[in-house]
C-alpha cells in the first residue's frame, strides 16, 4: 500500500473502500469484511449512509487491530451546529465501536458548516479525531474556508475521475496543504465507464481494466481513491493497482477526457441545495 501523509503527520492509505449505497446491515457488514480480507485498510462511511454500525461490527469481527485500519466518516448537514456536531461525532464513535476516528469530514459545505467545524476542531484537539476535513468544496469555497478557520482541513473529498478532473481544485488544495480524495472514481459507472475505449485501450498495454487505469491515474496525480463495489472479484480488481505505472503519454491521453463538470450532482442548483437541507435518515 502507498500512503499520503497529511500535514499533521497522519498517514492515509492511497486506496480505500467506500460504502455509499449499501444501506442493508448484513450486506454492508459482509462487504466490509470481504474488503478487509482483500487488504483494504481504509473504510469510507458516513452518518448519512446508515451503515456505520455495520462497518464497526465488520472491523471488530475481522480481528484486525484497530490501529491498522483508517476509518473515515462524515457529519451530515442537519447536525451543523456546534452542539449537534459534538453529539453527532459521539454517535459515530458509538456506532463504529471505537474511541477515535481517523478522519472526520463535514459532508457538504452547505448550512452552518463553520459552527460544525468548530466542534470538529475541539474534538481534534481532544484527540478523538486524528484528522478533520471537508467534502464537496470547490476551489473558491476551500480557499474561503482556509482563510477563515483556525485549523485548516487536512483532506477535501470531492468527485474526481477522468470525466471530471478538477485540476484547478487540486492546485488550490496543494496551496493549502490539503490532500485530495476522490469520491465516485468511476463516475458511478456513467458514460459506459467500464468499457470506455480510451481507458480500455490504455489498459491493454498493462494488462489492466478500465477501472484499474482510472484508479491508477488518480493515484499518480496524488489523489486518494475510495472505489465502491459489493462484488469480491471487483474489490480485488480495484485493489490491484500498485504493480504498474502509467506513462506520461497515457496520463496525457486521459487528461483529454475531461468534460469539466459533474454529471452526478450539481452544487450550483438551488433545488439540490434545498434537497441537501431536507435530507433525513
Ligand atoms: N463525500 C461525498 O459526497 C461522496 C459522494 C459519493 C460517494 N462518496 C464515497 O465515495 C465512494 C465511491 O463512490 P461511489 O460509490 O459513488 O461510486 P464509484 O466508486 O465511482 O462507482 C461505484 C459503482 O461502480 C461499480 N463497480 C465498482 N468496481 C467495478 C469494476 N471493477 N468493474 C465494474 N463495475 C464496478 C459498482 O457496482 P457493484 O457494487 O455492483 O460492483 C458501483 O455501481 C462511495 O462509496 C463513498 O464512500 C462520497
Amino acid at each position: 500500500m502507498e500512503y499520503r501523509e497529511l500535514y499533521n503527520g497522519v498517514k492515509m492509505p492511497m486506496l480505500g473502500y467506500g460504502v455509499f449505497q449499501i444501506p442493508d446491515y448484513e450486506e454492508a457488514k459482509k462487504s466490509v469484511l470481504t474488503a478487509l480480507q482483500t487488504g483494504y485498510r481504509l473504510i469510507d462511511t458516513a452518518q448519512a449512509y446508515g451503515n456505520e454500525k455495520a462497518v464497526g461490527d465488520a472491523i471488530k469481527e475481522s480481528g484486525i487491530a484497530r490501529e491498522e485500519i483508517f476509518i473515515t466518516t462524515k457529519v451530515w448537514v442537519k447536525d451543523f451546529t456546534y452542539e449537534k456536531a459534538l453529539k453527532a461525532v459521539e454517535d459515530s464513535l458509538e456506532k463504529l465501536g471505537t474511541d477515535y476516528i481517523d478522519l472526520m469530514l463535514l459532508h457538504q459545505p452547505i448550512g452552518d458548516y463553520y459552527s460544525a467545524w468548530r466542534a470538529l476542531e475541539k474534538l481534534y484537539k481532544d484527540g478523538k479525531l486524528k484528522a478533520i476535513g471537508m467534502a464537496n468544496c470547490y476551489p473558491h469555497v476551500i480557499a474561503d474556508f482556509c482563510e477563515t478557520v483556525e485549523i485548516k482541513p487536512m483532506v477535501n473529498q470531492v468527485e474526481l475521475h477522468p470525466f471530471f478532473q478538477q485540476e484547478n481544485s487540486l492546485a488550490t488544495m496543494k496551496e493549502y496543504g490539503i490532500v485530495p480524495e476522490a469520491w465516485g472514481p468511476f463516475d458511478e459507472g456513467l458514460r459506459n465507464f467500464f468499457t470506455d475505449p480510451t481507458l480500455t485501450e490504455i489498459g491493454k498495454k498493462y494488462n489492466k481494466t478500465a477501472a484499474q487505469v482510472a484508479l491508477r491515474w488518480n493515484i499518480q496525480r496524488g489523489v486518494v481513491v475510495i472505489p465502491k463495489s459489493v462484488h469480491k472479484d471487483r474489490m480485488e480488481q480495484n485493489f490491484d493497482v500498485f504493480d504498474f505505472t502509467l506513462s506520461k503519454e497515457d496520463m496525457d491521453k486521459i487528461a483529454t477526457m475531461d468534460i469539466g463538470h459533474s454529471e452526478i450532482v450539481n452544487h450550483f442548483d438551488p433545488a439540490f441545495v434545498k434537497f441537501i437541507h431536507s435530507y433525513k435518515f
